[in-house]
Parts: C-alpha cells; sequence; structure tokens
C-alpha cells in the first residue's frame, strides 16, 4: 500500500485514467463497518484508495472532535491485510491551508435531524468530501447506509454540481447483539452497551410492524420511542419517519421510507436507521 499526505504526489500516482479507482471516505478507527466499505470497492475496481482524515469542520462540538478515537498504526496494518491501494492520510494544513474560504451548503436535505442537532455538521462534511472527490477523482465513492442523511446529502451535491463519480451506499453492518458499528462504541460502558441494543430493538420492532400493514408514522415512531426510552441511560434526541432521498417527513409510511434515530446513551451519542422494504 502506498501512502500520501502530500496532494500532488497522490495526484501523479493516479491521475491518466489507467485504472479504475474506488474511493471510501473514513476518519479512521476502522472496523467492519468501513471494511465492508472497502471490499465492496475492491470488487468493483482495479485500485481502491481510502482516505483517513479526522475532519474538524464537521464537528460542531470541540469536545467530540477531541474525544474521537484514533489509532493510525492498527488502521494501516487493516488497510495492508485487505489490500488497499493508496491510503491518503493529509495533515490538517493539507486539506485547510491558511485562507481557506470555500464551504459547500447542500440546502434542504442538510437541515432536519443531523444538521438541526449538529449545525454546520453537513457543510462540513460536504465540502471535505467535494474536495476528496476533486482530489482522487474516483470512478466510485463508497458510503454507508447507516450515515443515510450523510449518503443523500452527497448524492444532492454529486448531482447538484455535476460531479462526475457514481456513489454507492452499502448496507449497516451491526455486531451479533445488533448494535450498528460505530468508532464511538468503544465509549460505551457495559451498561450502556446494554442500553445501545433497545435502539435496533426498536427499529426492527418497527419494521416488524411496518410488514405487518402498519403505516401510521406517529404509530410506527412510538413504537421505536418506547423501546428506546425503556432504559434510563438512553435520552433520545429524535425519531424520524422520512422519504429518504431528501428527509421530508412522513405522515404516512411508503415503501423506502426510513425511520431514524438519533440517541445520546449515556455520553456517547448514537444514530440508527432502518429502510422500510
Ligand atoms: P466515518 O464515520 O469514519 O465513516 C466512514 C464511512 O463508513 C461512512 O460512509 C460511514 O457511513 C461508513 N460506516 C460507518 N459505520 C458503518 C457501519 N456500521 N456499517 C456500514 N458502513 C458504516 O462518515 C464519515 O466518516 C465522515 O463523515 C466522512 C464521510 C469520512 C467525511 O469526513
Amino acid at each position: 500500500m502506498e501512502i500520501f499526505q502530500n496532494i500532488s504526489e497522490l495526484r501523479k500516482e493516479i491521475s491518466g485514467g489507467k485504472f479504475t479507482l474506488g474511493l471510501v471516505p473514513t476518519m479512521g478507527y476502522l472496523h467492519d463497518g468501513h471494511i465492508s466499505l472497502i471490499r465492496r470497492s475492491k470488487g468493483q475496481n482495479i485500485k481502491t484508495a481510502v482516505s483517513i482524515f479526522v475532519n474538524p469542520t464537521q464537528f460542531n462540538r470541540a469536545e467530540d472532535l477531541d474525544n474521537y478515537p484514533s489509532d493510525l498504526s492498527s488502521d494501516i496494518t487493516i488497510l495492508e491485510r485487505e489490500g488497499v491501494d493508496y491510503l491518503f492520510t493529509p495533515d490538517l494544513f493539507h486539506i485547510y491551508p491558511e485562507h481557506f474560504e470555500t464551504e459547500i451548503n447542500v440546502g434542504s436535505v442538510s437541515l432536519p435531524l443531523e444538521g438541526a442537532s449538529r449545525p454546520g455538521h453537513f457543510n462540513g462534511v460536504a465540502t471535505v468530501v467535494c474536495k476528496l472527490l476533486n482530489i482522487f477523482r474516483p470512478d466510485t465513492v463508497y458510503f454507508g447506509q447507516k450515515d443515510a442523511q450523510q449518503c443523500s446529502v452527497v448524492q444532492t451535491m454529486v448531482k447538484d454540481l455535476n460531479i462526475d463519480v457514481r456513489v454507492v451506499v452499502c448496507p449497516t453492518i451491526r455486531d451479533s447483539d445488533g448494535v450498528a458499528l460505530s468508532s464511538r462504541n468503544i465509549n460505551l460502558s457495559k451498561c450502556e452497551r446494554e442500553s445501545a441494543i433497545l435502539i435496533n430493538k426498536g427499529l426492527f420492532q418497527a419494521l416488524a410492524e411496518w410488514e405487518k400493514g402498519q403505516k401510521k408514522a406517529s404509530i410506527l415512531k412510538n413504537i421505536v420511542r418506547q423501546k428506546i426510552s425503556s432504559s434510563p441511560l438512553n435520552h433520545l434526541e429524535y425519531v424520524s419517519l422520512a422519504r429518504q432521498n431528501d428527509f421530508i417527513e412522513q405522515n404516512c409510511a411508503e415503501r423506502e421510507s426510513i425511520i431514524s434515530v438519533a440517541v445520546m446513551v449515556g455520553s456517547t451519542r448514537l444514530i440508527d436507521n432502518v429502510v422500510l422494504k
């Protein structure tokens, strides 16, 4: 695996369209969720690149950024094992040099839910993803369904700005207890981990009711709310039932609607979702 920090050296290596390139953008501390994206890219491209950059502009709380876990040497071992071709680990100044001014605001899809809870978050995500797409010019870029609103923000940006890339969304990878894998799970105590299980239980219970014919958003959301709130360690920030492409709330669930939640489990903020299929 070749490791780059410098943008022009990276570009020299990958430019010229000699091979199909898949890009997996990450913030590191890699787990099986990230690895599933890498494997998908390896199956669909001649070369696969991974970026590891903890992007400060998408964190609205300094504390959250300071506590973000990192372990670059273990990440490199994983990426070597997975047969990744290129790793890009820029320093802050490579991505945001002095006098950096531009910010991408994707509009209405970026405003509710994560956008409302974390003001400026999606401007930060869109800006850094746009930069990464410009740096790599990949054929395909891979994202996880776990961050469903992020996927819609990126898809909207790619369409609106005519960025020439295919966006592939890969399914959420869960632990054996059903908890969606997340770099933040490391911060959960044993009791908090037990409480976190209620998040996916609530979502899948609502999915089962939808499969039995329940379409009322208020009822489906209540199922999720009650399950999650049955532990005093869980504080539900929001539960939403929305259209997946624009995250407009719906009163009546349709096929492909998405139920999303954000939950504070102790002091750890987790998000998860389920698509009604
Ligand atoms: P990060 O949280 O490191 O996630 C990198 C990618 O892995 C995202 O596309 C995310 O949706 C995906 N992912 C995380 N957990 C997953 C899981 N359990 N199953 C499947 N995929 C999962 O998301 C970001 O970084 C950043 O916002 C980024 C896009 C890199 C921009 O800074």
